[in-house]
């Protein structure tokens, strides 16, 4: 898979303009993205990045990673997915880096989603649904989530995020309301944020191949 992850971020540096500050995901997909922009670094003013390890790669490039306060809006958002709908809505989180994702997609006016093929499904919750949980709150998350959608809480133990808080897994999903669910789980007291991009979705998938797709 690495190879259709490699040329569906590659494909997405189309989508980058003279001047911009892009924004920038975490992950395996997301790494040949950055360095396929380390080839363009002069045309770009810098990156907004989603996690320490897309800052490090963006630096070890000479790309300058500047604050999200600082930049204000973005005009560009790129990013993978754990698995992606056909509507575009997508399940992140898989390397424990959804808030500082959630927050930067909300932040931008196109989000360009770059995945292999094994991520496109039909309906959302075969990947664990990841929700990123204040620590005193893990327990309390996990028993309202089970109760609210009978999914089964898994704390991934030795995983602390950025922000320093901890994630729960949830699986065995078939998640027919992706909105529905993002909104409820939301309001749990104690979550930080859900690895659903179902109200801020995706708005270009690119699927890796020979040619990418561009969905
Ligand atoms: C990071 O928290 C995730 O949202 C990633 O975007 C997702 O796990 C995709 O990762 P890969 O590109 O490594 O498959």
């Amino acid at each position: 898979m690495s190879e259709a992850k490699r040329l569906a971020g590659e494909k997405a540096i189309e989508y980058v303009e003279d001047g911009m500050i892009v924004g920038v995901g975490t992950g395996s997909t997301v790494a040949y993205f950055i360095d396929a922009l380390a080839a363009i670094k002069d045309r770009i003013k810098g990156a907004v990045s989603s996690s320490d390890q897309s800052t490090a790669r963006l630096k070890q490039h000479g790309i300058e990673v500047l604050d999200l306060n600082a930049t204000g809006p973005l005009s560009l958002y790129v990013d993978g997915a754990d698995e992606c709908d056909p509507h575009k809505r997508l399940i992140k989180g898989g390397g424990a880096a959804l808030t500082r994702e959630k927050i930067i997609a909300e932040a931008s006016r196109t989000f360009v989603c770059i995945v292999d093929p094994s991520k496109q499904v039909d309906v959302l919750g075969r990947f664990p649904l990841p929700i990123e949980v204040i620590p005193m709150a893990r327990s309390l998350v996990a028993r309202e989530v089970l109760a609210q959608t009978g999914g089964q809480p898994v704390w991934r133990e030795g995983v602390v995020t950025d922000n320093g808080n901890l994630v729960l897994d949830i699986h065995n999903l078939s998640i027919t309301d992706p909105k529905g669910m993002e909104t409820a789980l939301n309001q749990i007291p104690g979550v930080v944020s859900v690895g659903l991009f179902a109200r801020r979705g995706a708005d270009v998938v690119i699927v890796g191949g020979e040619p990418p797709r561009v969905l």
